[in-house]
């Protein structure tokens, strides 16, 4: 199953592995869930507050389009694993994504 491991930055602990559908953008799981997920545009790619950390299997993304890398460059300057969750969805063939957050807390239920 292709999954979305969510976790504390930046202590790496992990908050929650999320199932993802094909479709799925980082945002849509992360909306599905109890796990909150910073954003003013609800994930209409407008506000950059949805950044998160990719902390492993960034590698295997394709580099953000002109739009992303505007809004990463302005609200997670110099932050070289920042990812918009609302553009994040899981390549063909990847199975999963480590991303990370200072606000998601390792003791949430
Ligand atoms: S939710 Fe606003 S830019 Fe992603």
């Amino acid at each position: 199953m292709r999954t979305y491991t969510l976790c504390h930055h930046p202590s790496g602990a992990v908050v929650r592995r999320l199932p993802a559908a094909r479709s799925d953008r980082l945002y849509d799981v992360v909306d599905r869930s109890d796990l909150p997920l910073r954003t003013l545009c609800k994930g209409s790619s407008l506000c950059g507050q949805c950044w998160v950390h990719v902390t492993a299997g960034g590698e295997a993304l394709p580099p953000p389009a002109p739009d992303e890398q505007a809004l990463l460059d302005r609200h997670a300057p110099g932050v070289a694993d920042a990812r918009l969750a609302c553009k994040l969805v899981l390549p063909p063939g990847v199975e999963g994504l480590t991303v990370a957050t200072a606000y998601w807390s390792p003791g949430e239920r």
